[in-house]
């Protein structure tokens, strides 16, 4: 299997979004954001997260004796932006306290789990941290999940659809209908079903959280209601992401066209325009964070 095999089958295993500090024997605090956090044993209570070897807080983290594990929630991806980040202070926006065992710690969290290191393990380019859970908190706030290359907040599946009434979504009318389904694929639509199911789809339908769409073949207008389409543009998508940067490194491996390069806008998102495979122009944003 190959890096990018690997990866892609990867990012469809949902995954937490924390950020693991601790301090070095100086004092100095150190963090990373790290979806690999997981359980590892009920008795005596274990956890586990891996560690990049080549990452900057390897060696503070490797030698560390505690460390606490920032389980974020609802609203804190700029968090783990942050703490992914190379090269910056990630301490210095000021909202780590002393927390449980006196570790850098959200107070916001949606969970804090602070360990004693309780094993180090060689895990190919990571090391497993095998940490013995000493004290917990527990708070209200959604935990944030890592599905798809996207930040998700969960809903409980009954109740991630609105009701039928609140409902309304666009038919887009393509030539290809499948190369349009895989770049809103690329925009973390899912899809729900084709028609017909086999062979050349003549309809996909997608879903994206509460988001719907349909893409169907530009001929449907003639071949159903016997008229073509109208003479302008009726609409453009224009469909917000969580990482502007990121969708549109996603979108460039995967040759779309960028219309226009990224822009902030007063009203505080922060545009782009890419090109759909019919050539129509796509706005993807996101929200500017401070
Ligand atoms: C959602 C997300 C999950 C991540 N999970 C891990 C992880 O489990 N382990 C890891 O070593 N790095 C993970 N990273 C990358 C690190 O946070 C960080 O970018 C990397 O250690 C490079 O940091 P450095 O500049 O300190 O070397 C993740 C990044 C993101 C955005």
């Amino acid at each position: 299997m190959d890096t990018v095999g690997f990866t892609t089958v990867m990012a469809r295993v949902p995954s937490p979004v924390t950020v693991v500090t601790t301090y070095g024997s100086d004092g100095t605090p150190y963090g990373f954001t790290a979806g690999s956090f997981c359980s590892a044993s009920l008795e005596p209570p274990l956890v586990l997260v891996c560690l990049d070897k080549g990452a900057s807080t390897h060696p503070a983290f490797s030698t560390a004796r505690r460390f606490l594990v920032n389980v974020l929630g609802r609203g804190q991806q700029h968090v783990a932006r942050r703490f992914a980040a190379s090269g910056v202070d990630r301490f210095a926006a000021g909202d780590m306290r002393p927390m449980e065992l006196g570790l850098p710690g959200l107070p916001e969290a949606s969970a804090r789990i602070a360990c004693s290191l309780h094993s180090v393990l060689d895990a190919g380019d990571h090391t497993a941290l095998l940490g013995r859970v000493e004290q917990a908190f527990t708070g209200d706030r959604t935990p944030l999940v890592h599905v798809d290359r996207f930040f998700h907040r969960p809903a409980p599946e009954s109740r991630s659809r609105p009701p039928m009434q609140e409902r309304a979504f666009p038919l887009i009318y393509a030539e290809r209908v499948g190369a349009t389904a895989e770049f809103y694929e690329l925009l973390g639509f899912t899809r729900q079903r084709q028609n017909p199911p086999e062979g050349d789809p003549a309809y996909i339908a997608l879903r994206r959280g509460p988001a719907e769409l349909a893409v169907v073949r530009a001929d449907w207008p003639h071949t159903r209601y016997g008229v073509p389409p109208g003479p302008g543009p009726r609409f453009e998508m224009f469909v917000l992401v969580d990482d502007l940067d990121v969708t549109l490194k996603q979108l460039a491996d995967a040759k779309v066209p960028l219309l226009r390069a990224p822009a902030d806008l007063p009203w505080g998102e922060r545009v782009a325009y890419v090109a759909d495979p019919d050539g129509n122009p796509v706005a993807v944003a996101c929200a500017i964070h401070s």
